[in-house]
């Protein structure tokens, strides 16, 4: 692999565009303005800086990494790459849109990989250019930091695409499982229940955020309590895949809590937006409730 493609400069776009400019591949990066690819680079430039400042990373390759990346508005650039990530908004219209435009740029050889959350693979290989060369790729936030990338192959995937994606992934510095090709496949479906089921103990008065978020933090030992997680996330990303989960399982089990969906409703989807069961406006964050 020598250039790579990304489309969704969010969360995910800009931290997958980072370990891939770090492992040495060209990067376009891609969102539907060009100043929120633009943004992207910034802050990638701007984490760079801070490893450079703590004695982490050399300042000539911090640049070179930066200098990779080239912010887009269209798929154009992306005609000679070998590969091109979709990290657009988890929503399955705006993805088979993405795909619909991709054909006309996607190289006879080149995948198409996508790192979906919750949205089955093979469901979504009918409206790619090439079902083959399909595939989920799911990194883990921050992607610059999380060792770990699910692979997931739909029904028509090729052996050599995967076994293609396996070599990139760990080119790239991470390590792989391979799940199968069901809702959330393995990490989220085993993750995202527990983070709705967080909310809905806060939606019944059960505990507070920081009675919650503690209790999992000293009670588990988990790194982030499940509601700062959820922030995290994105409390729309986390709501979508609910939906997803409960809709093509027709399990009740996964019903969206009802809080989740009135913060998403009020517009607080969390870290990204500045709020969500926390504050972040200030210095450290703050518990809403
Ligand atoms: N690039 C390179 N390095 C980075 C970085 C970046 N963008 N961001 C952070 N780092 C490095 C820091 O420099 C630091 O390195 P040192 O320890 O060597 O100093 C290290 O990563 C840890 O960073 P911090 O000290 O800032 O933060 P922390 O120790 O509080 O850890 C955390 C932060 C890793 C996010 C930790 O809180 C954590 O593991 N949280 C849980 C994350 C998680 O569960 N993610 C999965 C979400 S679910 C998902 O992604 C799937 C989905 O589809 C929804
Ligand atoms: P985000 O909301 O931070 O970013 C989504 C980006 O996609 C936005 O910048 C938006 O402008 C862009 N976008 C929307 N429509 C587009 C289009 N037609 N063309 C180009 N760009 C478009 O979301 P995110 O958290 O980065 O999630 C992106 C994908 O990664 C989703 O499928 C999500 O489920 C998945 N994912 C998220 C996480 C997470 O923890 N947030 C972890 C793993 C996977």
């Amino acid at each position: 692999m020598r250039k790579v493609g990304i489309i969704g400069a969010g969360l995910m776009g800009t931290g997958i565009a980072q370990t891939v400019a770090q492992a040495g591949m060209d990067v376009v990066l891609a969102d539907i303005d060009l100043a929120i690819a633009e943004k992207a680079r910034d802050s990638i430039d701007r984490t760079l800086t801070k490893l450079v400042e703590k004695g982490k990373m050399d300042g000539t390759a911090a640049d070179a990494i930066v200098a990779r990346i080239q912010p887009a508005a269209d798929y154009q650039p992306m005609r000679d790459a070998d590969l091109i990530i979709e990290a657009a908004t988890e929503r399955e219209d705006v993805k088979r849109m993405i795909f619909g435009s991709i054909a006309e740029v996607l190289a006879p050889d080149a995948i198409l990989a996508t790192n979906t959350s919750s949205i089955p693979i093979t469901r979504m290989a009918a409206s790619s250019p090439d079902p083959t060369r399909f595939i989920g790729l799911h990194f883990f936030n921050p992607v610059p930091v999380m060792k770990l990338v699910e692979v997931i192959p739909g029904l028509a995937t090729s052996e050599a695409t995967v076994a293609k994606m396996t070599a990139f992934s760990e080119k790239i510095g991470k390590v792989v499982v391979h799940a199968g090709d069901e809702p959330a496949f393995v990490v989220n479906r085993i993750l995202c229940p527990m983070l709705n089921e967080a909310i809905f103990v806060l939606g019944s008065g059960t505990g507070s955020v920081l009675d919650i978020d503690n209790g999992c933090k000293l009670g588990l030992n988990h790194p982030m309590g499940p509601l700062q997680l959820s922030d995290f996330v994105g409390l729309d990303t986390l709501l979508e895949i609910m939906k997803i989960l409960q809709e093509s399982t027709g399990e009740d089990k996964y019903r969206p809590a009802p809080l989740l969906r009135k913060y998403v409703e009020a517009g607080w989807t969390g870290k990204k937006s500045g709020r969500g069961f926390y504050d972040y406006s200030g210095e450290v964050p703050v518990p809403t409730r």
